[in-house]
């Protein structure tokens, strides 16, 4: 969507992972200091984003959605005032239809969806300070040209307030049922690629809920072509530092996030952080790669079941590699300059996690542990012609 923001690909926390409906000002303050004092915002993390559970069960009398009194007794003014002090953006969810999630799956009281408050709504989240809106589509029926309309309604009432706010929407089951995936492009900034997220590496289901880090990697991976400046596809919030995976995962799971220039939007306790999460999330190799300014999300370039190779090209003419470990056990992976869209016969090599350097005239390997990943940021190389650039897969984007 060209609304000016998402140039690269958005980096914040929300609420969701791990609180849930369990939310209030306190949390969203202290949470706010951390994302100061522990330097994540000074790296990027921007966006603190109040997902479902924060609104009154109850619009007022003129049609207004009003903060929940108990949980946010400053209101929501005030809150994003708090953010913006301290050089944050404020974030907010609403759903399309007549109830949230949470109010659909009866967890919170109420029906304050914005159908037929689109304009009311978008409004109040300006004069809020809204510097992003998480839009959920929250009911298993409807057609993806349901959610176009629906979706388009929100983003024209955004659009019509004259602030830039970030539009990131969830079409969530529909396009699992009704297919294809769409490129939501004309109508968000980020779109959700799949079904939530869980704290587990596989949980085998492509299509259901919830999701492994594995099962999202599958779905999104083929829909490289869709990501550019101002969209990007969205596999989900973060679950670094939720337990249920090993630090090797974990690391794997925030390398793949970063090459397929997804939105970082951490899920975990910023408060509450361990040093393994904060080092992976502070990685800064990583959110290099992630917020280069060509925005391309990486294309796989190589993939025999068990070892996988994605590619992202990179504004000064890099390439970032992923040597990915799908398998039970440590494996060499390789793959070539050429194969991953680069001219030449000397290249750098700079591991993303050791900032270990060496040298090739072509060949790309390393040992990879199960489950893990290996980037290499690729220099020295001239990019390949456009005609033999590694074709991605959606509206046919080119490494
Ligand atoms: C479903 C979304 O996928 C989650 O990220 C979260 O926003 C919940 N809804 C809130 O109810």
């Amino acid at each position: 969507l060209e609304n000016g923001v998402a140039r690269t690909p958005p980096m914040g926390w929300n609420t969701w992972n791990t609180f849930g409906c369990n939310i209030d000002e306190t949390l969203i303050k202290q949470t706010a200091d951390a994302l100061v004092s522990s330097g994540m915002r000074d790296l990027g993390y921007q966006y603190v984003v109040v997902d479902d559970c924060w609104f009154d069960p109850n619009r007022d009398q003129a049609g207004n959605i009003q903060a929940n009194p108990s949980r946010f007794p400053g209101g929501m003014k005030a809150l994003g005032d708090y953010l913006h002090a301290r050089g944050l953006k404020f974030g907010l969810y609403q759903a399309p239809l007549d109830r949230t999630c949470a109010q659909y799956f009866g967890a919170y009281p109420g029906a304050t969806g914005s159908q037929g408050h689109e304009v009311q709504d978008a409004r109040q989240f300006a004069a809020w300070g809204v510097d992003y809106l998480k839009y959920d589509w929250c009911s298993p029926t409807g057609t993806i040209d349901d959610q176009v309309r629906t979706f388009a309604k929100m983003r024209d009432a955004l659009a019509a307030t004259g602030r830039p706010i970030l539009y990131s929407i969830n079409p969530n089951s529909i396009h699992e049922k009704t297919g294809p995936r769409r490129d939501w492009g004309d109508v968000a900034n980020i779109w959700r690629t799949t079904e939530d997220i869980t704290n587990a590496w596989n949980t085998g289901q492509t299509n259901g809920y919830p999701m492994g880090i594995q099962n999202i990697v599958d779905v999104n991976v083929p829909l490289a072509g869709y990501a550019r400046p101002g969209q990007f596809n969205d596999p989900d919030m973060m679950v670094v530092g939720r337990g249920g995976m090993n630090d090797t995962e974990m690391r794997s799971h925030f390398a793949l996030w970063a090459v397929m220039a997804a939105p970082l939007i951490a899920g975990n306790d910023i408060r509450n952080m361990n040093s393994a999460t904060s080092t992976i999330m502070k990685n800064q190799n990583l959110i290099a790669i992630n917020q280069d300014p060509l925005g391309l999300q990486a294309v796989q370039v190589g993939n025999d079941g068990t070892r996988r190779v994605l590619a992202k090209r990179l504004s000064n003419g890099d390439v970032a590699v992923a040597l990915f470990n799908q398998g039970g056990t440590t494996t060499t992976i390789s793959t070539t300059a050429s194969a991953v869209g680069l001219n030449g016969n000397s290249f750098t090599l700079r591991d993303a996690w050791t900032n270990a350097v060496t040298t090739t005239t072509g060949t790309i390997s390393a040992s990879v542990p199960s489950h893990g990943t290996v980037v290499f940021r690729v220099s020295g190389g001239t990019p390949a012609p456009p005609a033999t650039r590694i074709q991605g897969a959606g509206s046919g984007r080119c490494l």
